[in-house]
């Protein structure tokens, strides 16, 4: 019964009932018996009992095989229950089982298939970005480069100060690299975080050691709450990733202050948590962009950002970093007033 069309299988049928009805009149030949009214009796059994038999085996077989091969194609032989016995429940309404299985398959292909565009626009728009992030820094290599070839090597002048401003774009792509690297590692869950108890006003001090030289620079205090810096609160984060995000949102505060400026890091006591706030008295944000600044290469403006040589990527990777302590962080700021950004973090019970 392999691959069997319906009409094949009516031909079979009708042989096989046909066969059973002329067995019977077979029979007849030998059993002389002249009474009609039996004869139409025992036909009508024998043609009865042969169809019902035959219908229902060839139906089981026939309808099993081809329902087997949907469930082959949408389940990969993911059969149902009362599919692994050999034969269907002919009692059932098979067929609209079926169709329900086959509908609810197609909704789920639709869906996965919409996850996947978006995923497709996403990479697409990412890898749109990337190369746009990096066309900037090569494209003033080859400027310097070339004015080099061209004769600037000769000139002391300039063959210096060019391959200064050279190293500098490279810094910047290596700079964006590792962001990428980064934020690509977070986004694949690849990055397990190291919760531990910390003692984050050591944590502040460690960051603000860090980008003190940066802010004589620019000119901008850099202060931990007075009433903090003595005495240890202790949390429980990851102190590496806890570094990026201050390092980050005081590098901001730099960047994005004015000159004279302060950027102020403070702590409140919040029960179960500590509230961290990193203030600054810069140019602020406009509140259309508010809602932005957190998506990757979001910057509020565009030729400003690019010359402070930021990637647009901090904030992207901060939030990730919160969220994955299971924190929150926002943002409150007006224009030409300045910026808070505000993120809280477990208390550590013991340590
Ligand atoms: N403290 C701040 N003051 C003003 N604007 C800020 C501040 N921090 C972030 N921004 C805005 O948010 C954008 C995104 O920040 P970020 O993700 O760190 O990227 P970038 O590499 O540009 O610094 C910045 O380009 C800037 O426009
Ligand atoms: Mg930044």
């Amino acid at each position: 019964m392999k691959n069997i069309t319906p009409k094949q299988l009516a031909v079979r049928i009708a042989f096989a009932v046909a066969a059973s009805i002329a067995a019977l009149v077979m029979v007849w030949q030998f059993i002389p018996f002249q009474n009609s009214v039996l004869k139409i009796i025992s036909v009508f059994i024998v043609s009865f009992a042969a169809s019902y038999y035959f219908f229902l085996l060839a139906l089981e077989k026939f309808i099993y095989r081809k329902i087997k091969l949907i469930y082959k194609t949408i389940h990969n032989l993911k059969l149902r229950k009362n599919e692994k016995t050999n034969l269907i429940d002919l009692d059932k309404d098979i067929l609209n089982e079926v169709r329900q299985d086959v509908l609810e398959w197609d909704k789920k292909n639709k869906e996965e298939i919409e996850r996947l565009k978006d995923m497709e626009d996403y990479r697409r728009q990412f890898v749109g970005n990337v190369a746009h992030e990096l066309k900037t820094p090569i494209f003033s290599i080859q400027g310097y480069l070339l004015t080099l070839l061209e004769g600037g090597l000769e000139d002391p002048e300039i063959n210096r100060k060019f391959l200064e401003k050279a190293e500098k774009s490279v810094e910047r792509m290596i700079h964006l690299i590792q962001d990428l690297d980064e934020i690509t590692q977070i986004e694949a869950g690849k990055i397990t975080m190291n919760i531990k108890p910390i003692n984050i006003v050591d944590l502040a001090k460690d960051a603000v050691q860090q980008l003190e030289h940066y802010a004589k620079k620019k000119k901008i205090k850099l202060i931990i709450d007075e009433k903090e810096i003595n005495k240890p609160i202790w949390v429980e984060g990851d102190y590496d990733r806890l570094m990026q995000v201050f390092i980050n949102l005081i590098d901001n505060s730099l960047n994005y202050g004015k000159e004279g400026g302060t950027t102020k890091i403070k702590f409140y006591d919040m029960d179960e948590n500590i509230l961290v706030e990193i203030s600054d008295n810069g140019i602020g944000i406009e509140k259309e962009h508010l809602p932005h600044i957190f998506e990757r290469f979001y910057r509020t403006d565009k030729s400003r950002a690019r010359k402070s040589g930021g990637t647009g990527l901090g904030l992207a990777i901060v939030k990730h970093i919160i969220e994955a302590h299971n924190q929150t962080i926002n943002v409150r700021s007006s224009p030409d007033v300045g910026t808070t950004f505000s993120f809280t973090l477990k208390k550590a019970k013991k340590h």
